[in-house]
C-alpha cells in the first residue's frame, strides 16, 4: 500500500516537472518557427513581421506598411531591402536570418500590398 502511495506520489511530481519543460518547449518553439527556404512572401512577414507590422500591415509597435496610406509609400525598393537586411532604428536586422532571396521575396509582397508593382 505505502508503495503504492509512493509511485503514485513521484508520478504526480514528475507531471509536475514536465509540464512546464512541455510549456517551455512550445512556446520557444513557437518564438523560432522555422521559415522554409522557399516560403512565400505572405508566410515570411507572418513569421517574421507580422508581430511588429500588424497581421494586415496596420502597424502596432512598427509603422503601418500596408495600404496607400504607409508613410513608406514614396520609398524605393532599396530601401526597404536595406531596412530589412540592416536594421533601422527599433526594428532588428534580418539579414543574418532571411536570405536575399527571402527578403526580395518579404519585399515583393509588402509593395503588392501598397499597391505598388514590385
Ligand atoms: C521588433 C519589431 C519589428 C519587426 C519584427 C519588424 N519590424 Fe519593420 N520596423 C519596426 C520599427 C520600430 C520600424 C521604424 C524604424 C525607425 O524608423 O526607427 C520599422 C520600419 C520598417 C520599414 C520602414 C518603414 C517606414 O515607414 O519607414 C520597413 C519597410 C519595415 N520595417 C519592414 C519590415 C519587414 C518586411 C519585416 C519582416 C521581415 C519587419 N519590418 C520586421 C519594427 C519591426
Amino acid at each position: 500500500m505505502s508503495r503504492y502511495r509512493a509511485g503514485r506520489h513521484s508520478l504526480l511530481a514528475m507531471r509536475r516537472l514536465l509540464l512546464p519543460i512541455a510549456c517551455a518547449v512550445l512556446v520557444l518553439g513557437a518564438c523560432s518557427e522555422p521559415i522554409p527556404d522557399d516560403a512565400p512572401g505572405a508566410e515570411i512577414y507572418r513569421i517574421s513581421c507580422a508581430p511588429c507590422h500588424g497581421a494586415e500591415l496596420q502597424g502596432r509597435s512598427g509603422p503601418r506598411l500596408g495600404g496607400e496610406e504607409a508613410p513608406s509609400i514614396d520609398l524605393s525598393r532599396d530601401y526597404f531591402v536595406d531596412t530589412i537586411t540592416r536594421g533601422r532604428g527599433r526594428m532588428p536586422a534580418f539579414g543574418n536570418r532571411l536570405s536575399e532571396a527571402q527578403i526580395d521575396r518579404v519585399v515583393d509582397f509588402v509593395l503588392e500590398r501598397q499597391g505598388r508593382a514590385p
